[in-house]
């Protein structure tokens, strides 16, 4: 038997929700396997906020290292200030356990309405630069409130974080069949940090020479999701426009409530987090409406980083196949959580 140690971090709103169905899947994929999942439920989020005033402590992160993994629903509430959870826990965690590369695949499956009336194939993954670029916290404001108020955010970007998210972006890409590598920034105005990404990509290119390359600003790029999203590949950019630019992958394939995301710390100094795109959605929470295909297409990017190649294709599989029959059916979150561990059951 294995034993997979789970860290759950179902967080506030539609987290919870979702994460019990993320998790009633990945039961049925090791169901009568010699796999044994235990899991470690985590109270965090805006319930001990209020009644501690912690957000993470040294303890939690301490426990939470110890695990193999970590599955999060959401975090944030409109009763906590905005900014505590969002920095206190969520980038604390992001930070703390060096998840750098950020994994948001963007793929249109068959069955699934885009707003876009010709999308065309769309199968492309983003890699965005987890602990860098403007979520560093490196800013201020002073004469705070007053009409002379200087707030900053400053951007940072390292030559070491820089070259090892770019190194993971190309050998993702040249490990697809079309190996084509993007980068999105916007060196044209962010000179420095643009530079610095624009001759990194250039340099670890050399090492993968079957890849092609080419350049967006962030702007244009925006456009091409909308009018041309199958020329894209690998994408790789920073932490920031990596943020925007997955929200807008989500919509042109068929919503937030699809999109999954991997925080991968690769060297493996530290657990991967894998969650949801998307937020806590405090407008539909408590209601049964969120869709939970984000987090269990979430828990397929987990097992595949546990190494669980077969779990991982019958998870994907199984949300496919649930997608082609979905049409404008209206089923609670608790309905989809059970079709689709019914279909990874077989
Ligand atoms: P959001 O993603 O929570 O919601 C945006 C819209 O998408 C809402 O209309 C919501 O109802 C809808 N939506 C989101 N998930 C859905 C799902 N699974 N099924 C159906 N509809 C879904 O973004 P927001 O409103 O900007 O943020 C709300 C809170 O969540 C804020 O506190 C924000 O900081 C936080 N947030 C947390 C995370 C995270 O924990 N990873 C990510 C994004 C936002
Ligand atoms: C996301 C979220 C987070 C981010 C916030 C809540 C800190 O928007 O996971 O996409 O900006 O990374
Ligand atoms: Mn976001």
């Amino acid at each position: 038997t294995r034993n997979i140690d789970l860290a759950v971090v179902a967080g506030d709103g539609i987290g919870t929700e979702v994460v019990e169905q993320g998790l009633a899947v990945l039961d049925a994929a090791v169901a009568g396997s010699d796999l044994k999942i235990s899991t470690t439920e985590f109270d965090l989020g805006a319930r001990r906020w209020h009644a501690t005033g912690e957000t993470l402590t040294d303890t939690d992160l301490q426990r939470i290292r110890e695990h193999d993994a970590i599955l999060l629903g959401a975090i944030g509430d409109p009763s906590v200030p905005s900014g505590v959870l969002e920095r206190g826990l969520l980038l604390k965690l992001r930070f703390a356990l060096d998840h750098y590369v950020n994994l948001r695949p963007g793929k249109l499956y068959q069955g699934v309405t885009s707003p876009l009336a010709a999308p065309g194939e769309v199968d492309f993954v983003v890699v965005r630069e987890g602990t860098e670029g403007p979520y560093v916290g490196n800013g201020g404001s002073v004469r705070t409130g007053t009409p002379h108020e200087i707030a900053t955010e400053v951007s940072v970007n390292t030559a070491f974080g820089v070259e090892r998210v770019v190194r993971d972006a190309f050998a993702r890409a040249q490990a697809r069949p079309r190996q084509h590598l993007t980068l999105v920034h916007k060196h044209n105005v962010l000179v420095h940090a643009g530079h610095l990404w624009r001759r990194t990509v250039e340099a670890v290119n050399a090492d993968f020479p079957d890849v092609t390359t080419d350049y967006l600003h962030v702007d244009a790029a925006t456009i091409f999701l909308t009018t041309n999203p199958s020329r894209f590949d690998v994408i790789v950019t920073d932490n920031l426009f990596g943020d925007i630019l997955t929200d807008q992958a989500a919509a042109i394939t068929g919503g937030i409530g699809l999109a999954a995301s991997a925080n991968i710390n690769p060297d493996r100094t530290a657990p991967s987090m894998f969650e949801p795109v998307h937020g806590s959605a405090p407008d539909i929470a408590g209601q049964g409406k969120a869709d939970p295909t984000a987090t269990v297409l979430s828990v397929s990017l987990l097992l595949d980083h546990l190494g669980l190649a077969d779990e991982a294709r019958r998870v994907e599989a199984a949300v496919a196949a649930d997608l082609v029959g979905r049409g404008a059916t209206v089923r609670t979150t608790a309905e989809v959580g059970r079709d689709l561990a019914a279909r990874v059951a077989g």
